[in-house]
């Protein structure tokens, strides 16, 4: 009862900023990302009949507390679809996701979980149902089950049954790359999952944020459909700008950008003045996703090092969706 399997993380171009359920882990809007090449999990499940609970083994290192907490519960669910509650599991990770730099790897992680998790356990589910499953570890994870742009359409139902990411176009549909640009900043003070939860509790810029989410929705996957660089770009820069937005409407209000963060946002503006197509995009955390085409990859690696406050440049392709190793 053991498999393994590969997931790439993604960043979000129309981003996912509100829970409707806390515990089901459902979405207030639908959100678009391109999974990332460069960025991924390997995990290897193996339930045992004689193991008395679950164990976490992250980069060597065992795992305890909140994220063991997180993975264990997330293993109570597909126990729970198995009808095999007692049946406990080595869960062994491997992430080649700078963690330490600040970078939100629980995507590719539960992506990876749930796609080793389900198949070491004997579930046989599709794609969407995977994706399902998936959502329930963490809600951004669910995009990962496929590479290439993919959408989490987030559904009407109470029970999440339609809540799910389907794909927009694969991988190699077109080259469009990110540079991750990791800061020397601190750690990030507020998670996701708690700055988004404060957001939609408080923010009197929250209702602003979903009242715009569908028009850049339906506009950017027009763009990717059209391979319109600068229209997707463009939008997605808007988008996350919007998102963090409603981090300064809330109460008590915060930001998640750093005196480095606004660097490279302006870094990145310039470079458009001078005729290049760059855009930026920043998740829950001060480092800052940089979009970018082939032709440009020098100047944009160049241009990037050389701002203040960078410790590190890392150049990622689309990727594709989850495989079983
Ligand atoms: C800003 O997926 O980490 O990166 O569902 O609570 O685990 P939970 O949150 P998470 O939130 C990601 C938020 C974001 C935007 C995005 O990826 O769409």
């Amino acid at each position: 009862m053991k498999a393994t399997a590969k997931a790439h993380t993604n960043i979000a171009l129309i981003k996912y900023w509100g829970k409707r359920d806390e515990e089901k882990i459902l979405p207030m809007n639908n959100s678009l990302s391109l999974t990332l090449d460069g960025f991924y999990t390997t995990t290897t499940v193996t339930f045992k009949e004689e193991l008395e609970e679950d164990s976490f083994v992250l980069n060597e290192q065992v795992v305890t507390g909140e994220a063991f907490n997180r993975v264990t519960n997330f293993l109570n669910l597909i126990r729970q679809l198995a009808g095999k509650s007692d049946l406990y599991a080595n869960v062994y990770s491997l992430n080649a996701v700078p963690t330490a730099a600040g970078f939100a790897s629980s995507a590719s992680g539960f992506a990876a979980l749930a796609a080793a998790a389900t198949r070491a356990i004997g579930l046989n589910v599709n794609e969407q149902e995977l994706s399902k499953i998936t959502r329930q570890g963490s809600g951004s994870a669910c995009r990962s089950i496929y590479g290439g742009f993919s959408e989490w359409v987030k559904g009407e139902e109470t029970d999440g049954s339609d809540s799910y990411a389907v794909p927009i176009v694969p991988a190699d549909y077109w080259d469009v790359r990110v540079a991750a640009v990791v800061l020397n900043a601190e750690e990030k003070g507020i998670s996701s999952r708690v700055g988004m939860k404060r957001t939609v509790d408080t923010s009197v810029f929250y209702q602003g944020w979903l009242d715009s989410v569908s028009n850049d929705l339906q506009a950017i996957k027009i763009g990717i459909q059209e391979r319109d660089f600068e229209k997707v770009g463009q939008i997605a820069e808007a988008n996350c700008l919007k998102m963090h937005a409603t981090t300064l409407g809330a109460n008590p209000p915060f930001t998640y950008w750093q005196d480095t963060t606004l660097n490279i946002m302006q870094t990145v503006q310039k470079m458009r003045e001078t005729g290049i197509p760059v855009y930026f995009t920043i998740d829950a955390g001060p480092n800052v996703k940089v979009l970018y085409l082939p032709e440009h990859e020098e100047l944009v690696e160049q241009t990037l090092k050389q701002a203040d406050g960078v410790t590190d440049v890392i150049l990622s392709r689309a990727g594709g969706g989850i495989a079983y190793l």
